[in-house]
């Protein structure tokens, strides 16, 4: 026999919420199965599914443990979220960094940012953010001791309930799929400030692929503010700030982005360079702030039927100065 013993697949437990008047409203509530075979050699894959709010925790025991969260912002009834997740029972995985297999299958309808906006200009808002967040003693790092950030990941996005093999553009807007592909990460000035993604001074997000009507913030007429190349593709700075007054700093890929192995810190040092450039309606960074969320995962817009978001393959190494 090899290791592969035990694949442990959970149920959802169905219920109705007691006293809901909504006929159509019903809830799938996180469940989690005990492994049912002691094992001999701990070396079970668990597979783990909740629906609606999740945090689930993955230990990788050599080194940074990831949290995988929903981070619905905007609940709808008969909307979905939910999320599969592959762990090792034995929380050793291929590097120091490598986070667990995981994916989302989301639905949500369109809902529209503004309902005076011209029908041609109409915008959708985002309903969730779930992803995987690093869970980690390396951040909150300050920027100035940032020596590498080390992204490698592989993802597709496909319609349905069943990941897919490769992301299609035409499945995907037959279905008026309205998503993100993003690396989120927050910076402020106090250590703890930076963790935490509702009061952080500073958001940067990367967008990977952007597939819909949303703009990201910051993109007001179009201005980009710089452009760099990482790992071949061409990424767009938009900056502005969002309704929480954050300031946020928005790279977008000139094209979809699948699969990516590159050192970020070049976009890093772009933003603290804008320093002292006049006409931003923002405040930037500075290198004594600190780096303290980054998480990889995906922006929930709208769709007919449900979304999945793969990845098979995701590591956030966080390097040191002189480390
Ligand atoms: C941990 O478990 C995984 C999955 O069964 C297996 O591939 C890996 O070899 C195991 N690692 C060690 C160090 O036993
Ligand atoms: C992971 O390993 C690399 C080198 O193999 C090391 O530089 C890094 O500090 C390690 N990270 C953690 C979080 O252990
Ligand atoms: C909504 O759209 C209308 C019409 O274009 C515009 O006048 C108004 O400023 C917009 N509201 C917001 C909050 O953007
Ligand atoms: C929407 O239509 C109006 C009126 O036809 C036009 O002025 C405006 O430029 C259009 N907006 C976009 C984004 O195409
Ligand atoms: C990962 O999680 C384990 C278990 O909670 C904890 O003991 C360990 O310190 C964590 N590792 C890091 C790098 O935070
Ligand atoms: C963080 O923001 C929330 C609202 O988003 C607020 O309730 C809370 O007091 C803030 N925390 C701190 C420490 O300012
Ligand atoms: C985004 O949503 C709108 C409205 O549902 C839809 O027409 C469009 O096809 C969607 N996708 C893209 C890529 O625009
Ligand atoms: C676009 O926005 C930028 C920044 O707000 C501004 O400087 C520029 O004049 C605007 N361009 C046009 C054509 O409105
Ligand atoms: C969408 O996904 C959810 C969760 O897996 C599932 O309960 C639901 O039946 C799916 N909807 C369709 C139309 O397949």
């Amino acid at each position: 026999m090899g290791l592969l013993l035990g694949l442990i697949v959970n149920a959802f437990l169905l219920s109705i919420p007691i006293g809901s008047t909504l006929g159509t409203l019903f809830k799938l509530r996180p469940f989690r199965n005990d492994i049912i075979q002691q094992p001999k050699d701990h070396n079970h894959i668990i597979v783990t599914s909740a629906c609606e709010e999740f945090h689930e925790f993955a230990q990788n025991k050599i080194g940074v443990n990831y949290t995988v969260n929903s981070n619905e912002i905007l609940p709808e009834t008969d909307s979905t979220l939910c999320m599969t997740m592959t762990t090792f029972e034995n929380n050793t995985y291929p590097s120091n960094s490598t986070a667990p297999q995981f994916s989302f299958t989301w639905e949500y309808p369109f809902t529209t940012a503004n309902v005076s906006s011209p029908a041609n200009e109409t915008k959708p808002l985002i309903h969730a953010f779930p992803q995987a967040r690093i869970d980690s003693s390396v951040i909150p790092l300050a920027l100035e001791e940032l020596g590498q950030l080390n992204l490698d990941f592989t993802w597709t996005m496909g319609t349905g309930n069943t990941i897919a093999p490769n992301t299609g553009l035409l499945p995907l807007g037959a279905k008026e799929v309205n998503a993100s592909v993003g690396l989120d990460m927050y910076m402020d000035p106090d250590q703890t400030m930076a963790g935490d993604a509702g009061n952080a001074t500073f958001e940067m997000i990367i967008f990977f692929a952007h597939f819909g009507l949303q703009d990201p913030v910051g993109f007001g007429n179009g201005t980009v503010v710089m452009t760099d190349t990482l790992d071949g593709t061409d990424f767009n700075l938009f900056v502005g700030r969002n309704a929480n007054s954050q300031n946020i700093f928005s790279w977008v890929a000139t094209q979809p982005v699948g699969e990516f192995h590159s050192d970020i810190t070049p976009l890093f040092n772009s933003i603290l360079s804008l320093r002292g450039a006049k006409g931003l309606l923002v405040d930037i960074p500075t290198y004594t702030d600190f780096l303290g969320y980054v998480g990889f995962g995906t922006q929930s817009y709208s769709s007919i039927g449900n979304v999945t978001f793969w990845v098979p393959r995701l590591s956030v190494d966080i390097q040191k100065l002189g480390t």
